[in-house]
């Protein structure tokens, strides 16, 4: 599996410290875009992605957490951003044209989730994204604790995608941790975030490494 931190939760008076660690261990940087209207919080914005950006040796994966994603794919875009992923509950019947548009600044469009909505309502945007994103906990705050249900959802959307000939993958948000890492595996995920397990951690990259391969 490819392993992308959250920078949610790494220090940011040492955020270039944090990312050149990043570089040297992990698959893909995790952004986290919040508006404090789809999620009752704010976190950073495209100051911050655009001094992240000239520091990242590996591809960014920007999670927008926000009412209107369809505002920022140029901006994305613009910043060399690998991997651009928006709520479906945020979008609704805008779904469709926000990820073509994603595709068509040469991203990579994801579908995000959060737990309570159904997998099935992804269904109908496979052959449209390049990624679905499955959150694990409601989407608006690192440290949450995992929840179990996800790895039957994940199972489920693997199932349904491997039926489909799809090859998109699924990323999993919220609370992964070694001791989840290895089931999410078997259920099917393809990209695991975490936030708290890295940077709570004394020793991140390992943290990384094992979440990678976990057993
Ligand atoms: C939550 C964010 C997550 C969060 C993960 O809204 O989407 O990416 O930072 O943090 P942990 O791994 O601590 O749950
Ligand atoms: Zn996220």
């Amino acid at each position: 599996m490819k392993v992308a931190p959250s920078l949610l939760s790494a220090d940011f008076l040492r955020l270039e410290k944090d990312v050149e660690m990043l570089n040297a261990s992990a698959d893909l940087i995790h952004l986290d875009i919040m508006d404090g209207t789809f999620v009752p919080n704010i976190s950073f914005g495209f100051p911050v992605v655009e001094a992240v950006a000239g520091k990242a040796g590996i591809p960014l994966d920007a999670h927008f957490m926000v009412v209107n994603p369809e505002a920022w794919v140029g901006r994305c875009a613009e910043l060399g951003v690998s991997m651009m992923s928006f709520h479906l509950e945020a979008a609704g019947r805008k779904t469709r044209g926000i990820l073509r548009e994603i595709r068509s600044k040469g991203m990579k469009a994801g579908l995000a989730i959060n737990p309570d909505i159904k997998v099935e309502r992804l269904y109908p945007f496979i052959g449209e994204a390049d990624f679905f994103l499955i959150m694990s906990v409601f989407a608006g705050f690192g440290g949450q604790k995992f929840i179990y249900e996800s790895l039957d959802r994940v199972q489920k959307l693997k199932e349904k995608l491997n039926e489909a000939g799809s090859e998109a993958l699924i990323e999993v948000d919220g609370g992964v941790a070694e001791s989840n890492a290895a089931a999410l595996q078997e259920a099917g995920a393809d990209i695991l975030v975490a936030g708290s397990a890295v940077f709570k951690s004394p020793s991140p990259s390992k943290v990384i490494a094992a979440l990678r391969n976990p057993r």
